[in-house]
């Protein structure tokens, strides 16, 4: 659905995107997430045309995104819906116009009765029937959020670009809009990009992320393969540097899936080889609800071998830390 060649874009002598290189398949969430100022509301707005770039290619649905072709990119436009942090509605329109604000901009009527059906239908999809004419300054963030999604998908896209929505949201809310978009996803079958710098927001709906770093990928995959076996930028980024770790004795880390995360592997290896280990460092983590895990214990030297040899006997995924 989306495709970027080797993009490039600077602002002035600023370089802010890097060679960037992804792909987006049809009715994919796609996470990207990066740093405050990586450059991922950039990349955004180079995908749906708000920004031009200099080197590269973008297509979209197989069109190349250009502002040299005013004519297609406005007919892109139509089909990419856009959701922001802070929400930008209309605070003169009410709930419904603020929905039926895109309609109006390309021109189409928003009071007949098939218009009616489509803005007022949305509106309930977004569970926001009781306050049909509310002005956004009587609604709550999380509710603004809903209208903002609401217009967003009133024209039909095939894509919805999704900026830092959640950012502004407490974690209750976040969940609640998470799951919204997750239900448009599987009812509507688009394409949805969520660009954040939260981790929960990855974890609980993308099915793969690209971590853009200094306007450059560094890292692209399912989340769950990506968080829980991070590369150095990635454990950077998460905090989990492991200058914590103990320096005495040998620092093994485990991983774990689903299907290995409920068998007690290391109570049995401590039974069957009978040594001592600690745990110095866990995590277990919810990736659209499947359950992956990570640990770090700590043998004493002499036990090296035989623990390393008994975990490769269990099939568990492992690597020495230094
Ligand atoms: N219109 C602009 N003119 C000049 N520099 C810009 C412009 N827009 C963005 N930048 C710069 O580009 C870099 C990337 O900005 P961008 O907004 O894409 O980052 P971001 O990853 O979305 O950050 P955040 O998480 O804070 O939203 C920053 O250094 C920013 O200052
Ligand atoms: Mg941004």
């Amino acid at each position: 659905m989306i495709k970027l060649e080797n993009v490039c874009k600077s602002f002035d002598d600023l370089d802010v995107l890097k060679d960037i290189s992804l792909e987006i398949n049809d009715n994919e969430i796609y996470g990207i997430i990066g740093q405050s100022g990586a450059g991922k509301s950039t990349l955004l707005r180079c995908i749906n045309g708000l920004e031009d770039y200099q080197s590269g290619k973008i297509f979209v649905d197989d069109v190349l995104v250009s502002n040299k072709d005013k004519k297609s990119l406005h007919l892109l436009q139509k089909n990419m819906g856009m959701i922001f942090q802070n929400f930008n509605l209309l605070e003169r329109l009410d709930v419904y116009d603020n929905v039926a604000l895109p309609m109006k901009f390309w021109g189409m009527k928003t009071n007949t009765p098939e218009a009616k059906k489509k803005i007022e239908g949305l509106i309930r999809m977004v569970g926001l029937e009781d306050k049909m004419h509310a002005r956004p300054r009587e609604l709550s963030g999380g509710q603004k959020q809903r209208v903002a999604i609401a217009r967003a998908l009133v024209l039909d896209p095939k894509i919805l670009l999704c900026d830092e929505a959640t950012s502004a949201l407490d974690p209750a809310i976040t969940r609640g809009i998470l799951t919204l978009l997750q239900q448009i996803h599987k009812d509507m079958g688009i394409t949805i990009i969520v660009v954040t710098h939260q981790m929960e927001v990855v974890k609980q709906i993308c099915e793969k992320v690209a971590f853009i770093k200094e306007g450059r990928v560094v890292a692209i995959g399912k989340p769950e393969e990506l968080f829980i076996h991070p590369n150095k930028d990635i454990k950077s980024f998460l905090h989990e540097d492991s200058d914590l770790l103990p320096d005495d004795g040998v620092n093994i880390q485990l991983f774990f899936t689903d299907e290995s995360a409920d068998e007690p592997i290391i109570s049995n290896m401590a039974r069957k080889l009978n040594i001592d280990f600690s745990i110095s460092w866990a995590k277990l983590e919810d990736f659209r609800s499947h359950i992956y895990g990570s640990l770090v214990i700590t043998v004493n030297e002499e036990d090296r071998e035989k623990v390393l040899e008994y975990l490769d006997s269990v099939k568990v995924l492992w690597e020495v830390l230094n």
